[in-house]
């Protein structure tokens, strides 16, 4: 009988936009301050892409990515961007990526699932992986969050930064390397706490839209962090039980980055050490898709993250959208 084919990561890479917004800087446009954002979210800078879209930090993501990688762009097999930020509603971003990138055998699409939209797309990317299909899989998280960001509103400018990531899926030889198991969900009780009011097919854009302000984020931040809080530790512990994990086999819990809060309490849930969680909010702010592959690429080029690692991957978004992932580190 035939091994079940595994997903890996095989690569990973990154792009921030240079210009950073500190919390000084939100001081000077909004009734905020520094102590207040730091000990309610745990964020002290963003990144702000001036110049460009959606599809260029992806595209910078993915070249960085490749960058070592000796293989013909005629390999890339599909390609999976996951955005809140598409550069239009249509094309998707996937195809503008695909040009840039000159992947020219690839296919691929836009997934749009927010907060847990990295992790989402990871599983589908390696589910293709997974069929036999498929050989080389990228999977980004790009998102513009500033295009999308009331800088008049202290209750959600402060939280969003913009940043891509990427990664490259592939077969794994070895099968203790690779993703193990995912836990996904989806809730639509939660498509009006966190979400953008206008400019879809339920409300078109129109001068009033623009006038309201309702092609902006809006955030029930309070009802969003109960649930979100409840969400992301449960489906992290639950993985962990459904594996057998023990606390002390888990390397690092990889979680979103919204609030460093919900962030200390899934660890301690899990029976964690901070040590052993992943951190960028403070740099980065809430960058959406990009939160977790950010991560894992930084940890791994610092190197801090090893071969064979046991990592909880773990998000929680607007949606509601949720969800879990074990997987065994596998590059060197
Ligand atoms: N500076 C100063 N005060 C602020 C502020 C800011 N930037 N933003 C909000 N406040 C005020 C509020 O107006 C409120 O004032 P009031 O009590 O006079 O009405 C007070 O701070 C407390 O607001 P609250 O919303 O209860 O704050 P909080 O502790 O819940 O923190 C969030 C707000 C957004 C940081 C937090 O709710 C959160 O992280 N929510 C979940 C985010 C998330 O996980 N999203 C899903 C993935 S994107």
């Amino acid at each position: 009988m035939q091994n079940k084919i595994k997903a890996a990561i095989t690569a990973v890479g990154m792009y921030v936009p240079d210009k950073v917004l500190d919390n000084k800087y939100f001081e000077s446009i909004v009734d905020t301050n520094d102590e207040w954002i730091k000990t309610r979210t745990g964020i002290s800078e963003r990144r702000l892409m001036e110049n460009g879209a959606t599809s260029d930090m992806a595209v910078y993501a993915i070249e960085d990515m490749l960058k070592d990688k000796n293989f013909d762009r005629d390999e890339i097999d599909v390609i999976i961007v996951s955005t809140v930020t598409p550069d239009m509603f249509f094309p998707a971003t996937a195809c503008l990526v695909q040009e840039k990138i000159g992947a020219n055998n690839a296919w691929g699409f836009d997934l749009s699932a927010a907060c847990s939209g990295f992790l989402f797309a990871l599983q589908t990317g390696a589910s293709l992986i997974e069929s036999g299909r498929y050989k080389k899989v990228i999977v980004v998280g790009s998102d513009k969050m500033s295009a999308i960001t009331d800088y008049t509103d202290r209750n959600t400018c402060i939280l969003f930064g913009d940043a891509a990531s990427a990664v490259l899926l592939e077969p794994t030889e070895d099968d203790k390397y690779g993703i193990h198991d995912s836990i996904l969900r989806v809730d639509g009780k939660g498509k009006e706490a966190l979400y953008m009011k206008a400019g879809g097919s339920a409300l078109p854009a129109s001068h009033e839209t623009v006038d309201n302000k309702l092609h902006y984020i809006y955030q029930d931040g309070k009802a969003v962090f109960k649930v979100a809080v409840k969400g992301m530790a449960d489906v992290s512990v639950e993985i962990m039980e459904k594996n057998n994990l023990h606390s002390d086999e888990v390397a690092y819990l990889v979680p979103h980055q919204a609030n460093l809060r919900i962030i200390d309490a899934t660890a301690q849930r899990m029976g964690l050490s901070k040590d052993k969680v992943m951190i960028n909010i403070d740099k980065y702010g809430n960058t959406t898709a990009a939160t977790i592959p950010l991560c894992l690429t930084e940890y791994y080029r610092d190197g801090k993250l090893k071969k064979g690692d046991n990592l909880v991957l773990a998000a929680f978004g607007a949606g509601y959208t949720w969800g879990s992932m074990y997987l065994t580190w596998g590059m060197d």
